[in-house]
């Protein structure tokens, strides 16, 4: 499988169906909005202010990650580049391509992680291991990491 790197992975813009009298809606769906069909949808909510999520990659997964409600941090490493999002808006979204690590911190209260998955939930499918994850990219561990 194609190995990408976090240049692949970017922000997408949904459309925001507003009313000035009943507020937003914002609408995702297969065949439409996303490179990927969603399987799955889960959310990360009532996280502890300070508290950081993620550590992990997947190998074949791919997902889009929106802050539904509030804010957060998402940082995309591909073994070689980290680069960090700041997701703050319920009409954009993160794409991730799989193979990405990432790690989510920076939760403000009441901040709603929504992820729409391309698969169903695979234990198989997680690296939380980082010199595994290395492994998995081929790429030596003395390897210096950048951050954009
Ligand atoms: P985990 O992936 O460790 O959360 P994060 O990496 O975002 O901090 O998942 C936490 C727990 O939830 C773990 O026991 C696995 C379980 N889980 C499911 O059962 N199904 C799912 O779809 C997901 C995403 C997690």
């Amino acid at each position: 499988m194609e190995k990408y790197s976090v240049f692949d992975c970017s922000m997408i813009e949904l459309d925001k169906h507003h009313s000035d009298r009943k507020g937003n809606l914002t609408v995702v769906q297969n065949g439409d909005t996303l490179p990927f069909d969603v399987k799955r949808v889960y959310y990360l909510y009532d996280v502890p202010g300070g508290e950081s999520r993620g550590a992990h990659a997947h190998r074949d997964l791919s997902q889009f990650m929106v802050a539904a409600s509030g804010s957060f941090r998402v940082t995309l490493d591909d073994g070689k580049v980290k680069r960090s999002f700041f997701l703050n808006r319920p009409y954009q979204g993160l794409y991730i391509k799989p193979g990405i690590w990432r790690d989510l911190d920076d939760f403000s209260s009441g901040a709603v992680c929504m992820v729409l998955a391309s698969d169903v939930y695979k234990k198989e499918d997680y690296i939380r291991n980082y010199d595994e994850f290395l492994e998995f990219r081929e790429i030596s561990n003395d390897t210096s990491v950048k951050r954009l």
